[in-house]
């Protein structure tokens, strides 16, 4: 482990670089009573990472976060190799929000020279933000599984913000049997709605204005919904509407479907979730919002 395992100070977590120091210091807490909730991340972490670290601080006795840029959910075009890594700061943010672990693995410890063994979540998968990427889902899958499995914690933490996401590891973990209970945790925003993400970092100040499209797209959509529309098709034409006014927004996808199945919802449905992916420039945004009947 590295020297910030010496320290419990709130700005220097524990740090283990490979599997079994992970399990030795799970174990130890497990030795105390004290249940365990883990945060998944890829770090260049921002508040809304933080959100779901206080949450499981706030929950469980011992908080293991990984930071790990997993290349298998990366397509060959993507930003594998520039996405942010600002180690020390990360590192920082993961003890003052309160994590006891941070494990910090390498991709020969996650993926060893000869290694072939994924996970695959069928259906859920190869729509929406995975007919756009393909593979990546099964990357995500393939990595939850294997730090579920190295964590081996009570609980793990989810954003809303990959609505997706989350949706597949739920059912991933149900079928599997997993046992670990999946927290998802709301989206965090930048007070003029734009979502935040690491990915945001890679926007101009004029890309960055043009992303707000989405979080207005979708709060308008929800107003329409609390004013009483139920038809999904009337509500997705006022989502593809309000980012149309932004012609430099390129869209992947902006839909409106049924929140357990990512399908069509029914006319009346009472709940269902808004989806949008699109482009700003050479950086892709994606956001998302439910759509409830408070009634
Ligand atoms: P990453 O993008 O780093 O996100 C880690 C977690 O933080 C995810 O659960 C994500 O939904 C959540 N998150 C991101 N932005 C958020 C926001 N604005 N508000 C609330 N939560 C937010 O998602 C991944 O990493 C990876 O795919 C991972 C699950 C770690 C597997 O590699």
């Amino acid at each position: 482990m590295t020297s910030q395992s010496a320290s419990n100070s709130p700005t220097s977590p524990a740090v283990a670089e490979d599997v079994l120091q992970v399990r030795q210091c799970v174990a130890k807490a497990r030795g105390k009573g004290q249940s365990i909730g883990f945060v998944p991340t890829m770090g260049a972490l921002h508040a809304g990472h933080v959100s779901l670290i206080e949450r499981a601080r706030a929950e469980c006795g011992y908080v293991v976060v990984s930071i790990f840029v997993n290349p298998t959910q990366f397509g060959p075009h993507e930003d594998f190799q520039k996405y942010p890594r600002p180690r020390s700061l990360d590192l920082q943010i993961c003890g003052d929000a309160g994590a006891d672990l941070v494990f910090y693995p390498t991709v020969d410890v996650m993926y060893p020279a000869g290694y072939q063994t994924f996970v695959e979540v069928g259906g859920l998968s190869d729509i929406l933000e995975g007919a756009i990427r393909p593979g990546h889902f099964r990357g995500v899958a393939t990595v939850v599984t294997k730090l579920f499995m190295i964590a081996g914690a009570d609980k793990a933490y989810f954003g809303q913000k990959d609505y997706q996401q989350q949706l597949m590891i739920r059912i991933m973990s149900r079928e599997l049997n997993l046992p670990i209970e999946i927290v998802t945790c709301d989206t965090r925003r930048d007070p003029d709605g734009l979502a935040m993400s690491s990915r945001n970092a890679y926007l101009t100040p004029t890309e960055r204005e043009a992303g707000l499209c989405l979080s207005r797209a979708l709060f308008r959509t929800r107003q329409r919904f609390a004013d009483g529309e139920r038809n999904p098709e009337n509500l997705s034409r006022v989502l593809r509407q309000e980012i149309a006014a932004t012609p430099s927004a390129v869209v992947d996808y902006a839909v409106i479907v049924d929140p357990d199945t990512l399908s069509e919802p029914t006319k009346s449905a009472s709940k269902m979730v808004a989806l949008v992916a699109a482009r700003f420039g050479t950086t892709r945004l994606i956001d998302n919002l439910l759509l409830e009947s408070v009634d």
